[in-house]
């Protein structure tokens, strides 16, 4: 199973199994050993609407890494090394713009990157002009257009163009960090998009994600951001973000 499988999941916070109630017997799991950790990536690879696919929890089982500390090198690496050729990514984001609601579906279609000090080429050595990747459009405009239609059709109301911050964190950003955010054109913002992004189009791996809101970023929204409610939020928009998924798998 593990060789036929060409798209990947990579699961962000509260989405740490493909299909909720894994079938052991159904599911392969490789520890994958890669020159960027000491510590293996557990790739698990399923099948779901009868298309194989590789899930990979980006944060580690029982969310081990913080969105600084994820090895998006060694979890790209590993991806790559079983041939994965496109991967759906989803990514849990502050609301900016206020149009959107909670829990919000988003198909992200640009992204500023406000992430610093993370390993984040793999061209590290030698430099050669090949290694200046082109990233004028930072994700795949076929997976995000088959993502759109699968969402339209589930009357998900994903909004179809955003651009996403990504922050260092792992803080949540004062009010006036969101102000300026959303003076440089930002409608959302994460913390693991990038360099995540950036190492699948290295990769040539093909690359959108589905950014689901789950609250309103730092002073858009009465008082403190309450962890509390972010799961509560999450744990809705998780239930929709499977369907598209599964909705999607079979049209890649
Ligand atoms: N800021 C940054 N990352 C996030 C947020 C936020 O408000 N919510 C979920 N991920």
């Amino acid at each position: 199973m593990s060789e036929k499988a060409e798209i990947a999941i990579i699961g962000g916070s509260g989405f740490y199994r493909l299909a909720p109630s894994l079938d052991l017997n159904r599911c392969v799991v490789e520890d994958v050993e890669t020159p960027y950790s000491n510590i293996p990536v557990k790739l698990s690879f399923e099948e779901l609407e009868d298309v194989p696919v590789c899930f990979l929890a980006r944060h580690g089982e029982q969310h081990r890494f913080p969105p600084h500390k994820v090895n998006y090198r060694a979890n790209l690496w590993a991806l790559h090394e079983f041939g994965i050729k496109h991967i759906i990514a989803v990514n849990t984001l502050g609301a900016i713009n206020t149009d959107f609601s909670l829990p919000q579906l988003i198909i992200p279609d640009q992204l500023i990157d406000y992430t610093w000090g993370r390993d984040h080429t793999f061209f590290d050595g030698l430099n050669s002009l090949s290694d200046h990747i082109d990233f004028t459009e930072p994700f795949t405009a076929e997976l995000r257009e088959k993502l759109l239609t699968q969402a339209e059709k589930l009357k998900l109301s994903a909004a179809t163009s955003a651009c996403v911050a990504c922050t260092q964190g792992p803080r949540l950003e004062t009010a006036a960090e969101i102000r300026k955010l959303a003076k440089d054109g930002c409608d959302a913002v994460g913390m693991t998009l990038m360099p995540e992004a950036a190492l699948a189009r290295e990769l040539k791996i093909s690359y959108a994600s589905i950014g689901l809101v789950v609250n309103m970023a730092a002073g858009l929204a009465e008082g403190e951001i309450s962890i509390e409610a972010i799961q509560e939020v999450l744990a809705a928009g998780l239930t929709d973000v499977r369907k598209l998924i599964s909705a999607v798998l079979p049209t890649i």
